[in-house]
């Protein structure tokens, strides 16, 4: 075999150059070129093409569901964020924190698939992933004799070993831990990164056999590794929770095969993950009376409603800038709404520190979380809670005015289903036809300033004298 030729990549930005040099030509950081093979790129787009028997033309409506064929994992949060099932051929990255619960996850539904797996990991021996299998009830049953664990990560070697057994499944835990023999650089390194993504791409396509990665998550949230391997795959799922609570949350945030909308929420219990079998509560944080600093939101996970708790906490700053911290979500919203809430509302924060954050580590990025977010802030500086069993949506714009958030109805439906009694919304759009959730006090109001009132005033809009709208 002749000597394959190489490209120096930049481990930063991704550039090839010809030769090694001291720093990048193209993002400037140094020491950051590592020696990367160079592939036969006509090999390489006969195995990225989805695999076909024919090159003649189909008709759109002549194209069956069956063309899609899913292997169901047995996990109905799981399947469902993936759209029903695994699909054969396909390359499937499951990004997530150390530790949340990505190898149990999938041992799970390596087991769950109840066909021949090969379980490939860099990352613990073949007797570490016997004790995790062993909590998870999987030893000497027929799901887990089902699945062959190959302590290896060396691609070349996985790879032969997928070809020779033909499993329905290949996971490969790691990626950061698996390595290419033609590189030099470390595990870990984006040339290696990449390089072991492409060669199970092409596996994958190739055999038609499901593979599915784990990818760890950098301090930022961002699977580490090059951008590029995000692009190769077809799916990439995360696993998401605050690692010492019990809530988990996959959510796909790319999805060739289905919709990007599902989440599943687990619970991580002794063994194993279990699935939540009321997921809109399973947020919400358990309080005998209200609190103030404290807002129950109805909030969209795709087509899910789902109660989150929003909490927020002021506090006289002391010496320097205040604080303006969150948790679960985005920072910037919240500096904007401080800024709002002085500004429109008479709520001054100013000198105040900040604290907010969600109940149950769920992070929500949606602009619908403004007003529970708003309220919790001005609810914790008055040190008065909102009306018990109340909840509160929508987004907030920068002149105070309320818009009106998506599923509004579905929303309240839930909340009243779990038995909360009023609800604070913004002001539908003219033409819009009243609200209706059953059963559930709506508040109306157009401004951040009138929701302020109706949350925090003595009357709490209950006799409607204090609030500009009520509809029963
Ligand atoms: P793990 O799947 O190893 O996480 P990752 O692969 O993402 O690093 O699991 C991480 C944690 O989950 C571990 O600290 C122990 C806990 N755990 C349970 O609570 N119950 C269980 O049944 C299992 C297998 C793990
Ligand atoms: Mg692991």
């Amino acid at each position: 075999m002749a000597r394959p030729t190489s490209r120096f990549v930049c481990q930063g930005c991704g550039e090839a150059f010809l030769r090694w040099e001291g720093q990048c030509r193209a993002c400037g950081a140094w020491n950051s070129l590592v020696e990367t093979v160079v592939r036969d790129t006509a090999r390489v787009s006969r195995g990225l093409r989805v695999a076909s028997d024919g090159t003649s033309p189909v008709a759109l409506t002549d194209i069956g569901d069956s063309d899609v064929p899913r292997l169901a994992t047995g996990i109905a949060e799981l399947d469902r964020v993936l759209g029903g099932g695994l699909v054969p051929g396909s390359l499937v990255l499951v990004g997530g924190e150390p530790g949340i619960g990505k190898s149990t996850l999938l041992l799970q539904a390596a087991a769950g698939l109840g066909r021949p797996v090969l379980y490939a990991t860099g990352e613990e021996s073949a007797a570490q992933v016997r004790i995790r299998a062993g909590r998870l009830g999987l030893l000497g049953v027929p799901a887990g004799t089902a699945i062959e664990v190959l302590a290896e990560h060396d691609i070349g070697r996985i790879v032969d070993v997928g070809r020779s057994m033909r499993p329905a499944l290949v996971v490969v835990d790691s990626i950061q831990t698996a390595t290419v023999d033609e590189l030099d650089g470390a595990a870990g390194s984006v040339g290696q990164v990449r390089e072991a993504t492409l060669r199970l791409m092409e596996f994958a396509k190739g055999e038609s056999i499901a593979v599915v990665l784990v990818g760890h998550v950098t301090k930022d949230g961002s699977i580490a590794g090059p951008k590029t391997m995000e692009h190769l795959v077809d799916a990439v799922v995360s696993l998401e929770g605050e690692r010492y609570a019990a809530l988990r949350l996959v959510r796909a945030s790319k999805n060739r095969f289905g919709s990007t909308d599902e989440v599943g929420v687990f619970e991580m219990a002794g063994d194993g993950l279990v699935e939540v079998s009321d997921p809109a509560r399973a947020f919400l944080a358990d309080h005998a009376e209200p609190a103030a600093g404290s807002v129950i939101a109805p909030t969209m996970e795709g087509s899910r409603p789902l109660l989150v708790e929003v909490q927020a906490l002021v506090a006289p700053a002391g010496y320097g800038t205040p604080a303006r911290k969150g948790s679960g979500i985005d920072p910037n919203r919240l500096g904007l709404l401080v800024a709002v809430l002085a500004r429109r509302a008479g709520v001054a924060l100013g000198s105040y520190d900040v604290y907010a954050n969600l109940a149950g580590g769920l992070s929500v990025g949606e602009p619908a979380l403004d007003l529970p977010l708003a309220l919790a802030l001005a609810s914790s500086l008055r040190d008065r809670p909102l009306p018990a069993k109340s909840v509160a949506i929508g987004e907030v714009g920068l002149l105070g005015e309320l818009r009106s958030v998506a599923g509004v109805e579905r929303r309240l439906r839930e909340a009243a289903r779990l038995g909360f009694e009023m609800a604070i919304v913004p002001r539908p759009n003219r033409g819009a036809g009243p609200i209706e959730a059953n059963g559930l006090q709506i508040v109306e109001v157009a401004t951040l300033r009138d929701a302020v009132e109706a949350a925090l005033t003595g009357e709490t809009g209950r006799h409607g004298d204090a609030v500009p709208a009520l509809l029963g």
